[in-house]
């Protein structure tokens, strides 16, 4: 039989999204931005506590929405939940975005704003960090003027680790009278910086964050929107009725009622970053100031052939030379034992030759 799917112009336009690899349970992941230490045992132990007859019902949200808005330090009208921070992205392109509008991006930056925009026929306007992975300030606040529907910053960003603090952030903001700024704050927990208190101030402000990375919970998916009450009713308005999973639920409500655990994670992935930075230094390659659980490092012209030697050997780095130039590395920090068995590794293999 002939049909003909009646698919949309966007989606013909573009190529299925690769997802991430698989298989890669037993490596050292430094490849995703995961927490690589495992969520708390508290989140485990509330997880097997889930009966039978709780799995069967839809998830009620108030009860554990408002200790999730205390952790957040938000009221629960400011906090709508969402299937993880990707779709936490998603919301804006329902809720603000027509086939032909136009976006505003930076890149290198997370693919998923770029993703989302191609999915929804929006023009995207990207631009670019700095050589030295500076924010274009100048050039967003230019193309500001000419009122994109939305701007997406990650802060601090992923993969450059640029971080942007009150200064350029309220400049951005005073700019944006007409357009929806999502600040992506992902790994806000290891910048120490977060926009959340200005949502009453700035009503086209939103905010999205993720349980993924500082309570470990990326296999659950549990992101989240914040803003002002009266904006955020908007995006509601855009969302089914069950957005989120109970497992995710009782799992993020159980890693804010052990705040320690994540102080610690926090703490260390503070002192591996500046101690990695260090290292590399002496090693002679360069690598960039970070906010996140992530550092970007450039091996130059022997770095694709050293991510590929580390991967036989069953370490995984992102590789951003296609995107960003022959060398740029992202890695996360995991443990203490994955840093120091990486760094072995990378004085054994970068310029043993081939
Ligand atoms: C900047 C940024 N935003 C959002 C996400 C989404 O995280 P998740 O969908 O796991 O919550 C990530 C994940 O790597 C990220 O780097």
């Amino acid at each position: 039989m002939k049909v003909n799917l009646p698919v949309r112009k966007a989606i013909l336009n573009r190529r299925t999204y690769e997802a991430p690899a698989e298989g890669r349970s037993d490596k050292v992941r430094l490849d995703f931005n995961e927490n690589t230490s495992g969520c708390s045992p508290t989140v485990l132990r509330a997880l097997a506590k889930l009966t039978s007859k709780q799995v069967a019902m839809y998830p009620e949200y108030q009860e554990p929405t408002k200790r999730l808005a205390l952790y957040f330090r938000v009221r629960p009208e400011e906090l709508l939940l969402t299937n993880g921070g990707d779709d936490a992205l998603r919301v804006f392109f329902d809720t603000f975005v027509d086939s032909g509008t136009r976006i505003l991006i930076c890149e290198p930056t997370f693919p998923m704003y770029r993703y989302y925009a191609e999915i929804s026929g929006a023009h995207i306007e990207a631009l670019r960090y700095s050589s030295e992975m500076g924010f274009p300030l100048e050039d967003v606040i230019r193309a500001l003027s000419k009122k994109p529907r939305i701007l997406f910053i990650a802060n601090p960003n992923n993969p450059t680790g640029t971080l942007l603090r009150e200064k350029e952030l309220r400049r951005i903001l005073r700019a944006a009278t007409d357009t929806v700024v999502v600040m992506d704050e992902a790994y806000a927990e290891f910048s120490g910086f977060s926009a959340v208190p200005w949502r009453h101030r700035y009503p086209q402000l939103f905010v999205t964050r993720t349980f993924s990375k500082v309570a470990g919970l990326a296999a659950l998916r549990l992101g989240a929107v914040i803003a002002c009450e009266k904006s955020l009713a908007f995006v509601r308005r855009a969302m089914p009725p069950f957005p989120v999973n109970l497992a995710a639920l009782v799992a993020a409500d159980a890693a804010v009622g052990n705040p320690a655990a994540m102080r610690g994670y926090v703490t260390e992935v503070k002192r591996l970053r500046a101690r990695f930075a260090a290292q590399l230094q002496k090693l002679g390659v360069k690598s960039y100031p970070s906010g996140g659980n992530f550092l970007l490092a450039n091996f130059g012209p022997l770095g694709p052939r050293l991510v590929r030697r580390l991967e036989k050997l069953g370490i995984l780095l992102r590789d951003r030379s296609k995107d960003m130039g022959p060398g740029f590395v992202r890695i996360t920090m995991g443990t203490s034992s994955e840093m120091q068995r990486l760094l072995r590794s990378i004085r054994k293999e970068w310029r043993r030759p081939a």
